[in-house]
């Protein structure tokens, strides 16, 4: 019998618990970004965090292990996002159940206890599971066929496109072996399986990694073999619980019965797609932002955007006007923030992130679905119903609609959306992020790279206590025309390239510190490093050039680091991590690090907050860090298991990728960090610490730079430098300057009054010459004059004392002011009602004089370019200002 009764939470305990007793170590599941991997836009697999394990470039302390990995598939090999909520068993974030056995068991056991959790366990019946095998595996087959009781007729073999699962373009990949479930009314039929029926489904993949795609496409043999099972978490729940839809299990339903309450629409039909979107998408926002990423207009940050934006759009459907996904978060941390606490730890971020984009959508939303609306109507009257590419352009680049979420409403109406003028379109764009990912990817390295993990090249780092040692050059890479790089024998001399050590004090750029420079002397030559880079764990590419002599493989050498470079560059780390501790002490314990860059001259800290820091509070931080540098705290180094650092306090990184063992810095008592950077043995060596900028690189994302050591004192004397030079053009001492430039501004502005008094006195005296040259048009007393060289506010004010004297009048006067024409036109109020118009009136006027202006009807000012013309201009307002009166 089917354990109908357990919850979503025991059957995850239960899968755990089931591994351990079979010798497996329960692992936290990773964060869903992996940036080491750049392959990877988000980890979409349970096997994601152990690729290099697979690869053979690291070693795990466990041979087994079991986990529910968050997942989020959205893009790339594996993307469902365009069935998410239409059937009842995509999701774009799930959770993905997984054991895995590194060269340790293999097809056997992983079949035969897989076999006995989903029959034994959790009391599945037999009869509604079928089985898949790849169909060159006989050995997968004949192990099912001995080590469980399926139905032999439920033993299905199919090709590569549902039996080889592959993790991506590259990477580990094998033969593999599904479990479908079956909840047809009368049973199913082999032709039903793998058919994207919903009620025929897969819920777990046992995949037995033995191969490495390459770029080339060619699969490379691994040095061992693996199983990588993993099994959808929410799939298998609607089947114990004996669900007909995923979103029926008590994983969705509290969130969907929030909606239901929230909307006043019932769980059907068209408002079911909406909820279950809603829903679905929540969870991929809310994990995703807890793990570091904000929706933004690239990269990760898109695809989160893009998610958010269809949720809006769908919450339109049943009625949500205003925001309202943030007030569904405490429901959906009460059934999931026991599992994943970084939802409750992180619950603000979370909050406020979703809050600021359903806001800034909101109104470009309601514009965007008018146009839309409009385009529709006209499309579905053409005769090919298409909806134009350059409208979805525009829907994408003015009002921020995702395409996908166009090509979701164009169909919702019959019609299909021209990708290929829209992709047009977006060429430039898209060039540039290929590029830029092509760039990140460094294709051709990767390959040259996994042929050196296969060649077995490994760099065993000594640098944490010694700067100097001996080595042995493993491989050579010579870097060739646009970035293609070859594996040789030798370097000539002046040629650019890395070499690879057996061993080597060298830091490689990891964690924001810069890889460090030194030289490599071999016996016949000596190597220039200027960049260190770790392309993969253990692969340390020493960059540089051959600046004297040559140097073979199979030499010895001599690796210095420069060791002034990284004493500047570990005070600038330990000084990154006193201010973050500082930030945390003094205005928010909530913020954490989204990014750092750590450098010999400067150093960068980007950390999630949502507003600017004050003044006040940038000077307490930079205080606070200065402070802790005097206490000359010691700082220390101790390894610990990850798995205890869940819960510890100690800080790590979200989107970093932690081995088994894990390095902690701690400094004083206050700070703790995974780190596996370089620092100072006590603060006291930072020497002074200065803040040179505080700004958003991003929505949510603030950014710090500061210097630490001598170059903090380069800018304080910089600093007093100016200060000095100022009071020298004061002959003042420093300490008075700040009360010389008061008295100056004081000054400055009793003068410009001064002129302003003057300039005002000028323009009045002229007030009588100018009523002299009063005339009457229709019965209206009319001044128009030009009156030399004004200021505007002059001129203004000469207008209004003309007026004051002459009203009921019309007066347009014309200045000429810093080179070019000025125009003003005053009209009192009984003129105004007789059709007289100030701003219709100077629009004429300024024309003759090369401008343009206009105004209220009593009221308008104007320039114009050529004052040569003012005359000419204010003769031009007498002729028509008798043709706006009326009658
Ligand atoms: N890595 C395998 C999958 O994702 C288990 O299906």
């Amino acid at each position: 019998m089917a354990r109908t009764d357990m919850t979503a939470t025991e059957i995850r305990q239960s899968f755990q618990d089931f591994y351990k007793s079979k010798g497996h170590e329960i692992v936290p599941s990773s964060p869903v970004v992996l940036p080491a991997d750049p392959t990877l836009l988000f980890v979409n697999a349970g096997m994601n965090q152990f690729k290099e394990i697979f690869l053979g470039a690291r070693v795990s302390q466990y041979k087994r292990v079991a986990d529910s990995q968050k997942c989020i598939r959205v893009s790339g090999k594996h993307n469902d996002l365009e069935e998410v909520g239409h059937d009842t068993y995509h999701h774009t974030f799930f959770e993905m159940l997984g054991n895995w056995s590194f060269g340790d068991y293999y097809k056997r056991e992983s079949i035969a206890w897989g076999w006995e959790l989903l029959t034994k366990v959790w009391g599945l019946p037999k009869n509604r599971l079928w089985v898949t095998v790849y169909k060159d595996d006989d050995e997968a087959l004949a192990i099912w066929k001995e080590v469980t009781d399926v139905d032999p007729t439920h033993i299905l073999k199919f090709a590569e496109k549902d039996n080889f699962w592959e993790m991506g373009e590259t990477g580990p990949c094998g033969p593999c072996s599904e479990i479908h479930f079956d909840r047809t009314p009368n049973g199913c039929t082999a032709d039903m399986i793998n058919a994207g029926k919903q009620e025929v489904i897969e819920i777990w993949n046992h995949v037995f990694i033995q191969y490495n795609r390459r770029s080339d496409g060619s699969l490379e043999e691994l040095p061992a073999k693996h199983v990588d099972t993993g099994m959808g978490f929410e799939r298998v729940t609607s089947v114990i619980q004996n669900k007909t839809s995923n979103y029926d299990t008590d994983i969705f339903q509290p969130v969907i019965q929030a909606l239901v309450k929230a909307s006043g629409h019932p769980y059907e039909g068209q408002s079911a797609i909406a909820m279950r979107v809603i829903a679905d998408h929540l969870r991929t926002l809310a994990f995703a932002i807890g793990d570091g990423v904000l929706p933004s207009n690239d990269g990760r940050g898109y695809v989160l955007r893009r998610l958010l934006r269809r949720a809006v759009r769908y919450g339109r459907k049943i009625g949500f006007t205003r925001p309202f996904m943030t007030p569904l978060l405490p429901t959906l941390e009460a059934t999931m923030g026991k599992a994943y606490p970084e939802l409750v730890q992180r619950r603000q971020e979370i909050a406020r992130a979703i809050l600021a984009e359903e806001e800034s959508f909101s109104s470009a939303l309601d514009r965007g679905l008018a146009l839309f609306e409009d385009v529709a109507t006209a499309a579905a009257t053409s005769p090919d119903k298409v909806f134009p590419g350059e409208e979805a352009f525009k829907l994408y680049d003015t009002y921020g609609f995702p395409l996908d979420l166009t090509v979701v409403m164009a169909r919702e109406k019959g019609m299909e959306v021209d990708e290929k003028r829209f992709a047009e379109l977006m060429d430039e764009q898209r060039r540039r992020a290929r590029d830029a990912r092509r760039a990140a990817a460094a294709d051709g390295d990767a390959d040259l790279v996994s042929d050196l993990v296969a060649k077995g090249v490994r760099t065993v780092f000594t640098g944490y206590s010694g700067l100097e040692g001996a080595a042995g050059v493993v491989a050579i890479v010579q870097k060739g025309a646009e970035g293609a790089n070859a594996v040789m024998d030798q370097l000539a001399e002046g040629a650019e390239g890395a070499l690879l050590l057996s061993e080597s004090p060298f830091y490689a750029e990891k964690g924001g510190q810069l890889g460090d420079h030194g030289v490599i002397v071999g016996p016949a030559g000596e190597f220039e490093v200027t960049d260190t880079r770790q392309p993969t764990e253990g692969v340390v590419m020493h960059v540089g050039r051959m600046k004297r002599g040559t140097l073979a493989k199979g030499a010895r050498v001599t690796a210095k680091v420069n060791d002034v470079r990284r004493a500047a560059v570990a005070r600038h780390h330990t000084a990154t991590h006193l201010l973050q501790h500082a930030l945390r002490e003094i205005v928010s314990r909530d913020i954490k690090q989204a990014g750092s860059m750590v450098a010999a001259e400067r150093l960068r800290f980007d950390f999630a907050y949502y507003q600017a820091l004050t003044a006040e509070q940038l000077t307490s931080v930079e205080r606070r860090v200065n402070e802790l540098v005097i206490l000359n705290d010691p700082v220390k180094t101790t390894e610990m298991a990850l798995k205890d650092v869940q819960g510890s306090g100690i800080i790590a990184l979200f989107d970093e990728k932690y081995g088994d063992t894990v390095r902690v810095v701690s400094v004083g008592g206050y700070s703790r960090e995974l780190c596996g950077g370089t620092h100072v043995a006590a603060t006291g060596t930072i020497g002074p610490f200065r803040i040179l900028s505080e700004c958003s690189i991003a929505s949510g994302v603030r950014r710090i730079e500061a210097v630490a050591g001598l170059p903090a004192y380069e800018v304080m004397c910089q600093e007093r430098g100016m200060l000095e030079g100022l009071a020298k053009r004061f002959s003042a001492s420093p300490a008075e300057v700040p009360d010389r430039v008061e008295a100056l501004a004081g000054q400055v502005k009793a003068l410009e009054k001064q002129i302003k008094d003057q300039e005002l006195a000028v323009a009045l005296q002229k007030v009588d010459g100018i009523l002299g040259q009063a005339c009457d048009v229709k019965g209206m007393k009319v001044i128009a004059a030009t009156v030399g060289e004004l200021t505007a506010e002059a001129l203004k004010s000469l207008a209004e004392a003309v007026l004051a004297k002459v009203a009921p009048a019309v007066v347009v006067l014309g200045a000429s002011n810093a080179g070019k024409a000025q125009f003003i036109v005053l009209v009192s109020p009984e003129w105004v009602k007789q059709g007289v118009h100030a701003g219709k009136l100077i629009k004429d006027v300024a024309k003759v004089a090369g401008g343009g202006g206009g105004g209220q009807p009593g009221m308008a000012n104007a320039g114009g370019k050529d004052p040569g013309k003012l005359d000419e201009a204010i003769q031009k307002a007498k002729e028509i200002v008798g043709t706006m009166v009326k009658g």
